[in-house]
């Protein structure tokens, strides 16, 4: 049986950067389930798809192919075959992601993709619905949170950090909007899974947090 750690929680909390640290340290591979969401939301862009159109999302999305592959420890995701990494991680494709996400036809193919990887590969995995209905029986469950406003900054420093410009108040707009939209949707919204553990990162450090997880692990007689 693979070890299967499931991390969730709210756009912004941290997910992506402690999930590959602890990953790192545990030689497990990293699932970013929300980098498939965000390439089937590229796919539809490209066709010009309405994200509001759920028939069309819908019947559009098994001509997707999408997969994953592993280059230098890293996370590839391929859309038809092409290397998508670079083009995903706009707020385009992440608001379009968060509108076709709410897809049952969408979830269910990624769902798919998901389970196999963590049926053949030890993981650590991030989403919104991996400890509730991906991997219901992960060996450790975190729900990591952390408040709009901490979320915000930390959007608002990585973007001035890179030189381009950003206004707080629209970013933490953006994380209420995309909260709203991933909690009360109806299929798989994003919650607490009832045997998660609930890590608040807003006045954690990445290593503090990480720790915690390790530790959570160590406990479950896997060190
Ligand atoms: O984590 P992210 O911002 O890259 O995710 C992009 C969108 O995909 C987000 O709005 C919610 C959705 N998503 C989801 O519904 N289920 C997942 N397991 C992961 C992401």
């Amino acid at each position: 049986m693979s070890f299967q750690i499931a991390i969730d929680g709210p756009a912004g909390a941290g997910k992506s950067t402690i999930a590959k640290l602890v990953a790192k340290k545990k030689g497990y591979i990293y699932v970013d389930t929300g980098a498939m969401y965000r390439a089937m939301a590229l796919f539809m862009i490209r066709k010009n798809i309405d994200g509001n159109d759920e028939e069309a999302v819908g019947k559009e999305c098994a001509g997707a192919d999408i997969g994953i592959a592993y280059r230098d420890g890293e996370q590839v995701v391929l859309l038809d075959g092409e290397n998508v990494n670079s083009i995903i991680r706009t707020e385009e494709v992440g608001n379009m992601a968060s509108l076709t996400a709410k897809n049952p036809r969408v979830r269910e193919r990624l769902v798919i993709l998901q389970k196999e990887l963590a049926s053949r590969n030890n993981v650590v995995m991030d989403g919104r619905d991996i400890g509730t209905v991906v991997l219901p029986d992960a060996d450790v469950k975190i729900y990591l949170t952390a408040s709009v406003e901490v979320r915000a900054k930390r959007r608002y420093d990585e973007i001035i950090s890179k030189g381009e410009k950003a206004d707080l108040q629209v970013i933490e707009e953006d994380i209420r909007l995309r909260d709203k939209q991933d909690m009360e949707r109806e299929v798989s919204p994003l919650r607490k899974a009832e045997d998660a553990i609930e890590v608040d990162s807003s006045y954690l450090t990445i290593e503090e947090v990480t720790d915690r997880i390790l530790s959570l692990c160590d406990g479950k007689g896997n060190t």
